[in-house]
């Protein structure tokens, strides 16, 4: 028969009242429920030990959202323990089961995705339709996964007359997934769901600031069925326990999103060998991006200027895929960037609770500072173009003010750094070759944009800006599963595409029988 065609989860049309007045009556329920306990779950048991790992609203610094029990490194090595036994009756249970648990997981998800919408507006600071669109990144995940494995498991077979080939595909063992905070729902669980679905065990181990997001997804997990020991919550402080799970000699995998710096870090201890150990250990990562967007001349500067805009400042430009330069052929450079100052200047700041704020916080007061401080080192280096007062809410949480600089020099830090917050480097150039020289000189190649009305322009772009994930005439942020396959290369990670054809058989191993028949 024929396998269903994945189709994408629709999103939540927050114009519509009744949603509208769903959401905030989730946002209500999740506000009695601030300052819960989360505790360890492996092997299905519960365990605190008395430390927290506390997640903080971050537009509102005296509330603490959720209590993550700190895990030790003890509990660390008995998380691995535990999933390494749980290992041999997850790996021979049909694929066919395991796609089915991930369906009932996504069925789940939706039926909660108000309320893990609102969460994640206290918790993570996402906007409505951002929190909204991490709830159906989710369950993309989880559909796609299911069914990706499912294609993965028909029969491959090259006989011929007295030889029969079968090529089949086996779970690696205990995979490690390591989560950020900025898309709480989604990444966590589209790493998680694929190491699942191929039949390995898994250690979640939740970024610190979104431990509460993190422990519904383990929730969904439990109630959808997943025998003990598959699946473990491990919350922490990622120093403590991050590599004692990487360099365990029974982990296999190791699927982690994060900094650079974590990543290069997990990629060396993953690469020693320890006692005991028998595998070599597969590391997938996806770090950061310095990603550009090129205005031709002749591109559309209405589109050019929303698409910048919705790229460089939607979740306060906390995504990898975030547009942190702009790079503006000479002859529009005037006109672009002061039509970006007006649209930027316009963009309302606030908590995410309220609809009506385009951007909030960051993510907490040490990304604030450390936000602050890039922008002070480029404020000696660069021309300030435009900065938003945000000094209002200075007390109440992490704002980082919307921050331009223009005149920029492609070798300026600000414009080689990431930064992962609300700030963008506007470039000039010459041409479109100096601006394509421009765009490909950073050490990343995540995602990138282009806006021209130019067919031959677009055509060369296409061959010459070399990223992950390069997009015409549209926002750069906002991927979705399968339609755009997720992931870079150079310093930008390491590993296939989430959500892509490629992406499933990395948590697998490929084995081949011959019979002589
Ligand atoms: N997938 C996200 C986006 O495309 C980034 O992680 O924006």
């Amino acid at each position: 028969g024929t396998t269903p065609r994945f189709r994408n989860e629709p999103l939540t049309d927050f114009t519509r009242p009744e949603n509208r007045t769903a959401m905030r009556s989730a946002l209500d329920a999740a506000r009695r429920r601030l300052g819960e306990t989360l505790p360890i779950v492996i092997g299905g048991r519960r365990i605190e030990t008395g430390r927290w790992v506390d997640s903080v609203n971050p537009a509102w610094r005296g509330e603490i959202v959720a209590r993550g029990a700190a895990a030790t490194a003890e509990i660390a090595t008995s998380a691995i323990d535990i999933a390494r036994d749980a290992f041999p009756a997850w790996r021979d249970t049909p694929a066919g089961q395991r796609a089915d648990l991930l369906r009932k997981v996504a069925l789940i998800l939706r039926r909660d995705k108000f309320a893990l919408a609102a969460l994640e507006v206290f918790e993570t600071g996402k906007q409505w339709r951002e929190a909204d669109a991490d709830i159906a990144e989710a369950i993309d995940f989880c559909h796609f996964c299911a069914d990706e494995m499912q294609r993965l498991t028909r029969p491959h077979r090259r006989d011929i007359p007295g030889e029969d080939n079968e090529y089949f595909y086996e779970p690696r063992g205990v995979a490690v997934v390591i989560a950020p905070w900025n898309f709480p729902l989604a990444i966590l669980c589209g790493m998680t769901a694929a190491a699942l679905v191929a039949g390995n065990t898994v250690i979640m181990k939740p970024a610190e600031q979104s431990p509460a997001v993190s422990a519904r997804l383990m929730d969904a997990f439990e109630e959808a069925g997943v025998p003990k020991g598959v699946v473990n919550y491990l919350p922490g402080i990622g120093e403590e326990v991050g590599p004692v799970l990487v360099k365990h000699p029974d982990t296999s995998l190791i699927a982690f999103t994060g900094s650079r710096a974590v990543g290069m870090l997990i990629a060396r201890q993953a690469a020693e060998l320890a006692e005991g150990q028998e595998q070599i250990k597969r590391v997938i990562a996806e770090l950061g991006g310095k990603n550009a967007v090129i205005v031709d001349d002749d591109a559309d500067l209405d589109e050019a200027v929303h698409g910048v805009v919705a790229s460089a400042f939607g979740y306060s430009g906390q995504k990898c895929s975030a547009c942190s330069r702009v790079i503006v052929l000479d002859s529009v450079y005037e006109t672009f960037l002061s039509r970006l100052v007006e649209s930027t200047r316009s963009l309302e700041i606030g908590p995410a609770e309220n609809p009506g704020y385009y951007l909030g916080p960051v993510i907490d007061d040490e990304a604030q500072r450390r936000i602050l401080a890039m922008i002070d080192r480029a404020r000696r280096q660069s021309r300030l173009a435009y900065q938003a007062d945000v000094s209002a809410l200075a007390s109440e949480g992490s704002y980082v003010p919307p921050t331009i600089f223009a005149d920029v020099s492609p070798s300026a830090s600000i414009a080689q750094e990431e930064v992962f917050g609300p700030v963008l480097a506007v470039i000039r150039a010459a041409d479109l070759t100096d601006a394509l020289r421009i765009a490909n000189g950073t050490k990343y190649a995540l995602t990138g944009g282009l806006f021209s009305r130019s067919p031959a322009n677009i055509d060369r772009v296409r061959r010459e800006f070399r990223v992950g994930n390069l997009y015409i005439n549209r926002k750069i942020t906002g991927a979705l599963v399968d339609r755009q396959p997720f992931g870079g290369f150079k310093l930008s990670g390491v590993g296939s595409k989430a959500g892509g054809p490629d992406y499933l058989q990395q948590f697998l191993i490929p084995r081949v029988i011959t019979e002589n028949t």
